[in-house]
């Protein structure tokens, strides 16, 4: 299959965890540090941006606006939109229903690991049809894969062919890197783990996961009790 390399990206608790309030402890402080370092090192060196589920893109960027699609005509088709300004370094979101509302074509952040990154939707048939519309309007790619839930696999396969995007990073959260380890698509688990526990309703680094070997790459340690681990896929030459 053709598909960019797929880099897991994330912050862990020591019990692997990946969501809730820990990660907004003290004590995670030094291992976020840590990951947005290691964000920005390999989108400068190896990836062409990163991958989010919507509700991490929402809880991260657009703050849940919404735009009035009153406004917009609904666009009668399923074809994938490609403008001709694609800049090469993405923010993939998937967001199945169509539910994030953009404000810009690209991310806005001051960390040049996440800012400017262009915007991408991967969408499914279950979006408003004016959603579409709205898209197009802002500039903002999108293209379809399924009809009600996302298939990776072809949505990996789009991102390679349609935008030469050759390595990504899955940033979470839960469900959409449960998704993809399901499929069995992650070629790299890069893991900052926070020295803390978290709370028992917190979400793990795969949501509904299932069977899959690794070969441990690198182990690090970091300041403040941070440790890095980074696994790669068991074909993978280390
Ligand atoms: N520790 C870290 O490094 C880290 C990194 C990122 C985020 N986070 C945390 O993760 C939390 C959010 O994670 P989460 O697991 O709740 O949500 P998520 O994975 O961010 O988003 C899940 C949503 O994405 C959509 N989705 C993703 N893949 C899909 C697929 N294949 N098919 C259909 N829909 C798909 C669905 O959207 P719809 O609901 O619209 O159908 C789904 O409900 C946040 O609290 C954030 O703080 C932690």
């Amino acid at each position: 299959m053709i598909k960019p390399y797929i880099i897991c990206h994330m912050v862990t608790s020591i019990d692997g965890k990946v969501t809730g309030e820990f990660l907004s402890k003290p004590s995670c402080e030094a291992a976020t540090d840590v990951y947005y370092e290691l964000n920005r090192e390999y989108n400068k060196n190896s990836a062409n941006g990163f991958i989010c589920g919507r509700v991490t893109m929402e809880g991260s960027f657009t703050g849940g606006w919404y735009p009035d699609l009153m406004e917009y005509e609904p666009y009668n088709s399923f074809d994938d939109f490609i403008p001709d300004n694609l800049s090469g370094f993405y923010a993939v979101s998937f967001d199945p229903k169509g539910k994030l509302g953009w404000k810009s074509d690209k991310i806005i952040d001051e960390d040049p690991g996440y800012g400017g990154a262009q915007i991408v939707e991967v969408l499914t048939e279950k979006v408003d049809l004016r959603y579409l519309s709205y898209l197009r309007s802002m500039n903002i790619p999108y293209i379809f894969a399924g009809e009600t839930e996302i298939d990776v696999k072809v949505s990996l396969e789009k991102l390679y062919t349609l935008f030469n995007i050759t390595a990504l990073l899955l940033e979470g959260g839960s469900i959409v890197n449960g998704y993809f380890e399901r499929e069995g698509v992650i070629d790299e688990l890069s893991l900052v783990i926070a020295p803390i526990i978290a709370d028992a309703e917190d979400k793990p680094l795969f949501m509904e996961s299932s069977v899959s070997d690794f070969k441990l790459n690198e182990i690090k340690k970091y300041d403040n009790g941070v440790i890095y681990l980074n696994y790669k896929q068991q074909s993978e030459g280390l």
